[in-house]
């Protein structure tokens, strides 16, 4: 396990739609346990893979309840609307208002390839949105209301 270095805003690698992670493997493991480390070393609620410079769909989340590691993530149900105030690790040191939904189901795979769906509601549903717009290349600041 390591710590890896997160990209910051600016760099093209956080504006890419990355791919579907197709292999299951040890490589893919490393990967998130590196992020695990990264994330809570930074004193993060969640890392998406285009942080740590990898063009796949995975992101992991903690807000508190344990760490949950989403593969493919898709969001299958949303509902209501919060606004509050979001932080990014690849934008240190700035913080702003963002409109999301309160509440979200999302479909995923765990590291085995195993699927699984998660709800989240408030701050959990928020780390969610965030952290599954970077795998679409979307950065809070995108959708900061002014
Ligand atoms: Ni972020």
């Amino acid at each position: 396990m390591a710590i890896r270095n997160i990209v910051k805003k600016g760099d093209d690698v956080l504006r890419k739609i990355c791919r579907t992670q197709l292999n299951f493997d040890d490589k893919l493991a490393m990967i998130l346990d590196d992020m695990k480390d990264t994330m809570y070393e930074a004193d993060g609620v969640g890392l998406a893979a285009p942080q740590v410079g990898i063009l796949r769909r995975f992101c992991i989340i903690d807000v508190g309840d344990g760490l949950i590691e989403l593969v493919n993530p898709v969001i299958m149900e949303q509902s209501g609307s919060q606004i509050g105030q979001e932080g990014c690790l690849s934008v240190p040191n700035e913080y702003a208002d963002v409109q999301r939904p309160m509440y979200v189901k999302v479909r995923a795979q765990d590291r085995n390839g195993n699927n699984f769906v998660v709800e989240g509601e408030g701050l959990k549903a928020r780390a969610l949105c965030h952290e599954i717009d970077h795998l679409d290349g979307i950065l809070y600041i995108d959708k900061v209301k002014r």
